[in-house]
């Protein structure tokens, strides 16, 4: 994970992190990687993780992984319980965001330390967030605005716990939009100026490709997408089967929902710039 972060952020491209819900999305979005030569993050959600297990979906990923010549890391998305995050670093994952911004900004500071302490101690990198980003990611989060963090304090957050990269509130939101987002792109340039770490933009799905490229240009590289993702899977299991009534092959139809969602990937993996830079 560091080493594609620091990579995109080096260089001034985009690596998407794209939110997996089963082995198919999970093979559909590395056999993209592979496709397009990119590097990219394969994230999952805590529902997702209690449903299948950290160390299920750990080995699913090595050996899907090592199908596609392309650097890829596994990554747990917003995660506020420590005891999930603990088994993912047992299992192996390469990074976690610790998501304590429910808690105050003290108590989220001490916390996030602690957890950097231990996922460092494994080689796992740690994604940190002291807003919490406005919509729902599967189940978390909500839609009201969360107030946003004095510079300096975000900068002490930053240097004091030493996260790997951070996902500060900059208007952008999870789920669809209504309307166009009033991004702060400033505010990832002035975090940046100070302190250069790799940042994240949340709530990817639906962001312009202007709004995109001036967001990694400024140093927020990591760019997740899960909404777009579950759209694309549900379209083409729909599509599918009610253009087929009478098809009940289960691979043919997986075949399908796979080709829709490598083919929407390596969109994004075009757009993002990450496609051609693996080496
Ligand atoms: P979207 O659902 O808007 O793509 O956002 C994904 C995300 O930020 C996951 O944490």
């Amino acid at each position: 994970m560091q080493s594609i972060l620091s990579d995109a952020f080096a260089h001034r491209y985009g690596v998407g992190a794209f939110n997996v819900v089963d082995g198919l999305t999970m093979e559909a979005v590395l056999s993209a990687a592979g496709e397009t030569r990119s590097p990219v993050i394969v994230q999952v959600s805590v529902k997702t993780v209690k449903q299948m297990g950290a160390r299920l979906l750990r080995l699913m990923f090595e050996e899907l992984a090592s199908r596609v010549a392309a650097p890829a890391a596994l990554h747990l998305d917003h995660c506020p319980d420590r005891s999930l995050i603990a088994a993912c670093v047992e299992a192996g994952w390469d990074s976690v965001l610790f998501d304590a911004s429910a808690l105050s900004y003290e108590d989220n500071l001490a916390q996030t330390r602690e957890v950097v302490a231990l996922a460092h101690a494994h080689g796992v990198a740690v994604e940190g967030e002291l807003e919490s980003i406005r919509g729902v990611e599967d189940g978390m989060g909500s839609e009201a605005e969360s107030p946003v963090v004095p510079l300096d304090s975000a900068l002490r957050f930053l240097r004091e716990t030493g996260i790997d990269s951070f996902a500060p509130a900059i208007g952008t939101a999870h789920g669809l939009y209504q309307g166009e987002p009033r991004i702060n792109f400033e505010r990832v340039s002035e975090i940046v100026a100070a302190e250069p770490v790799p940042l994240v933009v949340h709530g990817g799905t639906g962001l312009r490709d202007e709004a995109l490229r001036e967001l990694i240009a400024r140093g927020a590289v990591k760019v997740n997408i899960s909404t777009q993702l579950k759209i694309t899977m549900a379209d083409a299991y729909r599509t599918y089967l009610n253009e087929r009534p009478s098809e009940y092959d289960p691979m043919k139809l997986f075949a399908a929902v796979k080709g829709e969602v490598r083919a929407m990937t390596a969109a994004y993996m075009h757009r993002l710039g990450s496609a051609g830079r693996a080496n």
